[in-house]
């Protein structure tokens, strides 16, 4: 268990409007909460989220890929010496769209969390609620895992599902996910933060937890 009262500094890493940053940030204001949002990242200048980031008063960079080139190691350094010299202790991506080397990966290994917008190990990659409409699944939802060298297939945290309804759009699905990621990467975060996840650990396979218990 994390030692009580210390809070694990968490950093965020974002690429676009940044609503699961929000929610990390929203749940992290309650003083029970075992982690504070110290730093928000993004890849990208025109990330709506770094705004959002800004006016909750929450420090933030902008490490631009493409002033790397096509120098993946470089840009991973860039961030990685941010990441040490805020002190951060697990980094949360949301809607980070850049992939890791596994120099990263091994370096944060078991500090280092993603959400997916799917029931993993279903529909890893891109353009999941298309694909779930295409298959016809009962039901999909979202997945928080740690991340590995290979992409969404790290060992799960936490996920959850909703219906799949009649009807549903990629637009209609995507929004009834979304609330699913809002709740269930705040209580994610909350596991790893006090040490009731672990990488490799018992606590990885939790499943369909509305509320993990205490
Ligand atoms: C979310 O659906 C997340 O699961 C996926 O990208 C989207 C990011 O949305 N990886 P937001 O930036 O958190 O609003």
């Amino acid at each position: 268990m994390a030692e009580p009262g210390v809070k694990k500094r968490v950093a965020i890493l974002i690429s676009g409007r940044g609503s699961n940053m929000a929610a990390l940030i929203d749940a992290a204001k309650a003083p029970d909460y075992p982690a504070e949002i110290a730093l928000v990242v993004s890849n990208r200048p025109d990330a709506a989220g770094l705004q959002r980031a800004r006016q909750a008063g929450i420090a933030t960079a902008l490490i631009d890929h493409r002033s790397f080139g096509d120098d993946r190691a470089a840009f991973e350094r860039a961030l990685d010496a941010e990441l040490t010299a805020q002190h951060i202790d697990l980094v949360c991506l949301a809607g980070f769209m850049r992939l890791f080397t596994p120099w990263f990966v091994t370096r944060w290994s078991g500090r280092l969390l993603n959400i997916h917008p799917a029931l993993l190990p279903q529909f890893k990659g891109l353009h999941t609620h298309r694909r779930a409409l295409e298959a016809r699944v009962s039901r999909h939802g979202a997945t928080v895992h740690f991340v590995v060298a290979e992409t969404d297939a790290g060992p799960i945290i936490l996920q959850d599902s909703v219906p799949v309804l009649e009807g549903d759009t990629e637009a209609t699905l995507a929004a009834r996910v979304l609330e699913v990621e809002h709740r269930i990467y705040p209580q994610a975060l909350r596991l790893v933060a006090e040490g009731r996840a672990t990488f490799g650990g018992e606590g990885t396979a939790r499943s369909g937890l509305a509320s993990p218990g205490h």
